[in-house]
């Protein structure tokens, strides 16, 4: 069992964040753990220049995500946590794989047109490639577990593709160069909207401080941000099903399963029938509760410079020796050295 997975160094890190993607690592870190497998997790950092972007802020949304994954419990004695730029194997394989994705393969995925739109002509190279990078990641370790949320499967898929294709064309089948990767998709997976409207993620771009909780606001923010989450009038209802139409009122009954490690059936059997003048005081409880100890240990670990860069380098160095084996075959297999 070998997880790999990345996480793009987005900058002020939220409770979406946490419950959507970071719980799960620090699960499945512990599942490889147990299995004698191991696992890596790295910052995007290399994904993220596919983008307009401010250098200055990229490397501190790095550091801060570092801070934030360790804080929320991603153990770096257990998991080889790093950055992809300190680990130049991530960009060679991407240009050696570049040879094998297709053009068509790399037009049909949605995140490449969604964020493109009617610009194509206009955008980096980078972006258009952005799923080889992907691919690369996961194919130089020999991934065989990848965690993603739903919207990156097709990227899975695509990784998928093009170790198959490579395989087939430059190895034979009883020594294929890369193993195909499996995305794991948490069934639980909290998806975290807007304290202000529950159509839209909770995010770090969106405009209102109050649409989202970081991981850096103390206990009265936290509290004062769940009283005026935006709801309804009516109290909550004792079935799922009475929330099909709420979804703000989903939103918070969600985050309440989901720090709570429970079920939203399980929350509503508990306060359906209640309004939101008694839930909310419950949820800032529980929320305050739950993030304060990762809150202090985040912003401990923040400004604490010589920490991060070390966690860094020392992840850094593990993941380099692990890619080396697979980059030599990748390398020998196209005909680019002597096999
Ligand atoms: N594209 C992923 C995202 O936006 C981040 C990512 C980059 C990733 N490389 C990866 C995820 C490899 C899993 C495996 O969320």
């Amino acid at each position: 069992m070998r997880v790999v997975s990345g996480i793009q160094p987005t900058g002020t890190p939220h409770l979406g964040n946490y419950l959507g993607a970071i719980v799960n690592y620090v699960r499945l870190q512990d599942e490889a753990e147990v299995a004698g497998g191991d696992c890596l997790i790295f910052l995007a950092d290399l994904h993220a220049i596919s983008m307009p972007h401010d250098p200055a802020r990229l490397h501190a949304a790095t550091l801060e995500m570092v801070a934030t994954l360790v804080a929320c419990g991603v153990d770096p004695r257990k998991t080889v946590l790093f950055n992809q730029a300190q680990v130049h194997q991530h960009a060679e394989l991407q240009w050696l794989l570049s040879g094998t994705a297709r053009m068509g393969w790399l037009n049909r995925m949605t995140q490449w047109k969604d964020k493109a739109g009617k610009n194509r002509e206009g955008q980096s190279v980078a972006l258009f490639s952005y799923p080889v990078l992907q691919a690369a990641d996961v194919l130089l370790y020999q991934a065989t577990h990848v965690p993603v949320g739903e919207d990156q499967k097709q990227h899975l898929e695509l990784a998928r593709d093009i170790a198959q294709k490579f395989n087939n064309d430059f190895a034979s089948e009883e020594a294929p160069v890369f193993t195909l990767p499996e995305p794991i998709i948490p069934p639980g997976a909290a998806r975290i909207m807007s304290l202000r409207d529950g159509s839209a993620k909770m995010s770090k771009s969106a405009d209102s401080d109050m649409s989202r909780i970081n991981l850096s606001d103390d206990p009265d923010t936290i509290a004062r941000k769940i009283k005026k989450a935006k709801t309804d009038a009516e109290p909550l209802p004792s079935e799922a099903k009475g929330l099909e139409a709420r979804p703000e009122a989903l939103n918070l009954v969600t985050i309440y399963a989901a720090l709570a490690g429970s079920s939203v059936e399980a929350v509503l059997g508990e306060y359906g029938g209640q309004g939101f003048g008694s839930f909310k005081p419950a949820l800032a409880e529980l929320t305050v509760a739950s993030l304060s100890p990762i809150v202090e240990r985040f912003t401990a670990l923040r400004d604490d410079r010589e920490s991060l860069d070390a966690i860094l380098a020392r992840g850094a160095a593990q993941a380099r020796e692990l890619a080396i084996p697979t980059l030599a075959a990748a390398y020998r297999a196209l005909g680019l050295v002597r096999a």
